[in-house]
C-alpha cells in the first residue's frame, strides 16, 4: 500500500506548514515541493535551532528523507545553493538526497528586476523574489528551464531573447534603462548550476517509480492560489491542491488515494496587499501581531492580522477536498476573554455564506461575527487533549461544525514537540 499525504495552506500562507510537515515527514521516505519558489518561508524549530526553508521541502531535514524539487517550481539556483549550504553548516548533510526537476523553470536575475518594476504599478506586495515574472516567462513560452542549462547554445539563445524582451519592457513600459550585467548571470545562475547539476533528474518519472511513502508540501495557501484565491492579490501558481498534478507531473489519478490536510491558524494573517474582511487594526491588531510573532519568515514584513474567517476556510475545504484541518497557533489566543469568528459577509444588503469571486465584494463586505468566550489557562505547549480547556474545545467544535470536516491535529507552540493529534492521520 502506498502512503501519500498532502499538507497545504488553507489560508493566505504562513499557517505553520513548515512545523507540521517537519513533524509528519518523519514517517515518510520522500518529500516534495511542487509549486512556488523562494517566496515561501517555512519555519521549523528543532531543539531550539531555527531553520527557514524556502525552496527545499521541509522533510529533507530528516536524515532518511529524500527531497524533491518538482517541475512546477520556479527555482532561484543561487538561493537554493545558499539554502543547502546553510543547512549543511548546521551539521545536516542533504545534498546527496535532493533531486531537482529538469523541467523546473529557473528564476533569472531579471525576473527579480521585473518583479520590482511591476510592483510599482500593481502594489500586490510581492516578496520580490521574481516569482510572478518567472511564471510569466513560462507561460509566454520564453522561460529558461533547468534542462536548458545543460546546453550552452540553447541557453545563450534563450537568454539573448529574454534580455531583449526585458530591455523593451523596462524602457518602453517603465522608462528605465536596462543593461544586463553578465556577472549576475554567472554568479546567480551558471556557477550555482555547476554545483547543483548532478542532482537534476526527471522528477516526475522518479515519483512514478517511487510511490511507497510520499509527502507533498504546498507553499503559500489556498487564498493565494492564482485561480481560487483573491485574484489579483495572489501568487502566480496554483497553491491549492489544484497545483498537485501539474506541479509534480503526475496524473490526477495518482492522487486518488492521497490524504489532503489543510493547515490553518486559529486566527488569520496575510502579508502584502489585497482584501482581508476580518482584518484588525490599531491596538487590537498590535496585540495579536505581537502575541503571534507575526513577522514574515521570508521578508520580515509585519503580517496583517485578523479573526478567523470561516467563510474563507470553508472555501479552502471545498477547493482542496480537505480530509481535515490542522489548526496551529491556538496558544496565541490564550488570554483573550472573547474570540470572534466570521460566519458570513454582508455586502449591499446581501448575505454571503460562500467565498465570492468578486474582489469588489471581498474588499467592501462587512464580516458577520459570532463571539465565543475565551478560555482560562494556557494551551501553550500542551500535548494531551485532557489539558485542553473546555472553551478551547468549544472553539474547535464551532469551527468543525461550520466547515464540515474534523480538526485532526493541533499545534500549540513553535517547537517540534508542541502538538497533539485529535485523530490519527498517518
Ligand atoms: P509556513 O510558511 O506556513 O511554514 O509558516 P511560517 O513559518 O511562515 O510562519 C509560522 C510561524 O509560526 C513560525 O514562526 C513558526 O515557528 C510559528 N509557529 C508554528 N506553529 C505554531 C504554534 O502552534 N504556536 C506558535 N506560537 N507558533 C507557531
Ligand atoms: P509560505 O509558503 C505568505 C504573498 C506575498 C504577496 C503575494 C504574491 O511561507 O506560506 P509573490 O512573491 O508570490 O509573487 O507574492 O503572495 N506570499 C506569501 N504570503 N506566505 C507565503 O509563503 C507567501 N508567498 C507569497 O506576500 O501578497
Ligand atoms: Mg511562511
Amino acid at each position: 500500500m502506498s502512503k501519500k499525504l498532502v499538507i497545504l495552506g488553507a489560508q493566505w500562507g504562513d499557517e505553520g506548514k513548515g512545523k507540521i510537515v517537519d513533524l509528519l515527514s518523519e514517517r515518510f521516505d520522500i518529500s516534495v515541493r511542487y509549486q512556488g519558489g523562494s517566496n515561501a518561508g517555512h519555519t521549523v524549530v528543532i531543539n531550539g535551532v531555527k531553520y527557514i526553508m524556502h525552496l527545499l521541502p521541509t522533510g529533507i531535514l530528516h536524515p532518511h528523507n529524500i527531497g524533491v524539487i518538482a517541475q512546477g517550481m520556479v527555482v532561484d539556483l543561487k538561493a537554493l545553493q545558499d539554502e543547502i549550504a546553510d543547512i549543511e553548516a548546521k551539521g545536516n548533510p542533504i545534498f546527496n538526497k535532493l533531486y531537482i526537476s529538469d523541467r523546473a523553470h529557473v528564476v533569472m536575475p531579471y525576473h527579480k528586476l521585473l518583479d520590482k518594476l511591476l510592483e510599482r504599478k500593481n502594489g500586490v506586495g510581492t516578496t520580490l523574489r521574481g516569482i510572478g515574472p518567472a511564471y510569466m516567462f513560462k507561460f509566454m513560452r520564453k522561460g529558461i528551464r533547468v534542462v536548458d542549462l545543460f546546453d550552452s547554445t540553447i541557453f545563450e539563445k534563450k537568454l539573448a531573447e529574454n534580455i531583449e524582451f526585458v530591455k523593451d519592457v523596462a524602457e518602453k513600459v517603465f522608462g528605465e534603462r536596462f543593461e544586463i550585467d553578465y556577472r549576475y548571470i554567472e554568479e546567480e545562475v551558471l556557477k550555482p548550476f555547476e554545483k547543483l547539476k548532478e542532482r537534476v533528474i526527471d522528477t516526475a518519472k522518479f515519483l512514478r517509480e517511487n510511490t511507497k511513502s510520499v509527502i507533498f508540501e504546498g507553499a503559500q495557501g489556498t487564498l493565494l492560489d492564482i485561480d481560487m484565491g483573491t485574484y489579483p492579490y495572489v501568487t502566480s501558481s496554483n497553491s491549492s491542491a489544484l497545483g498537485l498534478a501539474n506541479g509534480t507531473g503526475l496524473s490526477p489519478k495518482y492522487f486518488r488515494d492521497a490524504q489532503i490536510y489543510g493547515v490553518a491558524k486559529a486566527y488569520l494573517t496575510r502579508v502584502g496587499g489585497g482584501p482581508f474582511p476580518t482584518e484588525l487594526h490599531g491596538e487590537e491588531a498590535e496585540r495579536l501581531r505581537e502575541k503571534g510573532g507575526e513577522y514574515g519568515a521570508t521578508t520580515g514584513r509585519p503580517r496583517r492580522v485578523g479573526w478567523l474567517d470561516l467563510v474563507a476556510l470553508k472555501h479552502a475545504v471545498d477547493v482542496n477536498g480537505l480530509d481535515g484541518i490542522i489548526l496551529t497557533k491556538l496558544d496565541v489566543l490564550d488570554g483573550y476573554s472573547e474570540i470572534k469568528v466570521c460566519v458570513a459577509y454582508e455586502y449591499n444588503g446581501k448575505i454571503y455564506e460562500e467565498f465570492p469571486a468578486s474582489l469588489e465584494v471581498l474588499e467592501n463586505c462587512k464580516p458577520i461575527y459570532e463571539t465565543l468566550p475565551g478560555w482560562e489557562g494556557s494551551t501553550q505547549g500542551i500535548t494531551d487533549i485532557s489539558q485542553l480547556p473546555t472553551n478551547a474545545r468549544k472553539y474547535l467544535e464551532f469551527i468543525e461544525n461550520y466547515i464540515g470536516v474534523p480538526i485532526v491535529m493541533l499545534s500549540t507552540g513553535p517547537q517540534r514537540h508542541e502538538y497533539l493529534f485529535l485523530k490519527e492521520i498517518v
